[in-house]
């Protein structure tokens, strides 16, 4: 078991490895988001202790499509829509601007990476600030949509729309996935952040990196699925204050 306080001599190393990298990339997951007051999925507050994932079951929005209309609008538009990013967002589009992060695997939906400025982010389930006619395959932004009449339908052929992000039972975006998989195949250096690593394929993706000879820095306020697998550096806390002391540590250095 990783030691329960961060050493020292871990936030330095970490930092260095960070600094000193060439093709370093992000897998991010709900934890990152929590300090935006978005619940992560599991947990003593997960959203899937409050709400049933069925809701996000493609085989149950096809025959429920209101019920599980009347859930997704509660969690992902009502509750995400007014998040804003947080500290963790921000280091990481400014690593990225100043050419330390290539690639920010992310498998959250709430589009808070793309709003703290990160570029190349590569949504592996989808955003949620899209909604699709899987008819015509017309795309609205959610406020284009009447959400309060639900479920909401397209303006031109009146198919109930989705939301342009994965159910269960989905496949991942084909370009997501390719352009994910190549990114860790190429990364010396993994930020792993807020993720309990419990679902696949999105999980394999840090693991990806680790075969092709990875370093793996992991920051989680618990240990995951990753920690005493296949983390060499485990920085437990919250992402975004991790993540302010590493980029002062890069800063000082
Ligand atoms: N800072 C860092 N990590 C945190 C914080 C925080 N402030 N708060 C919680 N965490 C960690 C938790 O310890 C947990 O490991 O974030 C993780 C959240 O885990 P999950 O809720 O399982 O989220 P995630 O791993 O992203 O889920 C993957 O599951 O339901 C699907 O599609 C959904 O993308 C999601 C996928």
């Amino acid at each position: 078991m990783k030691n329960k306080l961060n050493s020292k001599a871990d936030m330095q190393l970490a930092a260095e490895l960070i600094r000193d990298s060439r093709s370093m990339i992000a897998f991010t997951g709900a934890g990152i988001s929590v300090e935006s007051g978005i619940p992560p999925f599991r947990g003593p507050e997960g959203l899937w202790s409050r709400y049933d994932p069925q809701c996000l079951d493609l085989d149950f929005f096809h025959s429920h499509p209101k019920e599980s209309w009347t859930v997704i609008k509660t969690i992902f538009y009502d509750f995400f829509g007014k998040a804003e990013f947080n500290q963790a967002h921000r280091v990481l589009a400014d690593f990225e601007a100043k050419g330390l992060l290539k690639a920010l695997v992310t498998q959250n939906i709430d589009n808070l990476h793309q709003m703290a400025g990160s570029k190349n982010v590569l949504e592996f389930h989808g955003n949620s600030q899209k909604l699709i006619c899987p008819h015509c395959k017309k795309i609205y932004l959610p406020q284009e949509v009447n959400l309060d009449v639900l479920p909401p339908r397209c303006v031109a052929d009146k198919q109930i729309l989705k939301p342009d992000f994965v159910f269960f039972g989905e496949g991942i975006p084909e370009e997501a996935y390719r352009r994910s998989i190549e990114a860790a195949r190429k990364a010396d250096v993994v930020l792993i952040i807020g993720t309990t690593g419990e679902v696949m394929p999105a999980a394999m993706i840090p693991t990806e990196a680790k075969r092709a000879g990875a370093t793996i820095i992991e920051i989680n306020t618990e240990p995951s699925n990753y920690t005493n697998n296949i983390t060499e550096i485990f920085l437990q806390g919250k992402a975004s204050e991790i993540l302010l002391k590493l980029e002062d540590l890069i800063q000082r250095n």
